[in-house]
């Protein structure tokens, strides 16, 4: 896959950074620094395109996934998490993803289908990636979910039920929520850095 990778400094995390529909692996870069500027960074850029944009798996329509497609592009992408740890030597029980809505849609995918693909996650405007699955034991997980009540894509029950599935399963799951839509704002970053020092510093 399309990345970039930054060596971190020794011991701490690596941050999988998972762009929006339509972006690139340069994107959250700013984010991760602004996260943990000692962190490692893996920001990895989506192998499927939309009419020319980049997201981590298909979908049929605005809302609708590809199941089959997130399935296997989840696959690929741990597969790839295996590789990258390997070949750039970090620590592959020790990575942290962030993501912003398709890319936060990919990682909490991981979570539902692979025990220990992540350590932990902050998802910027996720949805359920996928229903009715019987999810991994998740004890020791730490999940940020930032969410708006006034986002079309998102909608609020998402939030709750994604909140509802992931703390089920064992993960200790905080949601934050501001009233704007879909973007992602300061104050979402800000949560999430206070979120990522309080478990990770
Ligand atoms: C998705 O397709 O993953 C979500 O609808 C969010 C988006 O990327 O628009």
């Amino acid at each position: 896959m399309e990345h970039i990778y930054k060596k971190g400094t020794k011991g701490r995390p690596t941050l999988l950074m998972l762009h929006g529909t339509g972006g690139t692996e340069q994107d959250l870069l700013g984010l991760a620094e602004y996260i943990d500027p000692e962190a490692g960074v893996l920001s990895v850029r989506g192998n499927v395109s939309e009419n020319g944009m980049p997201r981590f798996f298909k979908r049929l329509a605005e809302g609708v996934f590809d199941l089959e497609d997130l399935a296997f592009r989840t696959e690929e992408l741990k597969k790839f998490l295996d590789d990258a740890s390997e070949k750039y030597e970090f620590d592959r029980q020790n990575i942290i993803a962030i993501g912003y809505s398709n890319g936060a849609n990919i990682a909490g995918s991981l979570i539902f289908h692979y025990e220990n693909a992540l350590k932990s996650a902050i998802l910027h405007h996720p949805m359920v990636p996928i229903r009715d699955k019987k999810l991994p034991e998740l004890n020791g997980v730490h999940v940020l979910i930032t969410a708006g009540d006034n986002d079309p894509i998102c909608p609020p029950e998402e939030t709750r039920d994604l909140e509802h599935l992931l703390s089920s399963a064992g993960a200790k799951t905080e949601v934050y929520w501001h009233h704007n839509g879909h973007q992602l704002t300061q104050d979402e970053a800000s949560e999430a850095k206070q979120w990522y020092e309080k478990h990770f510093k």
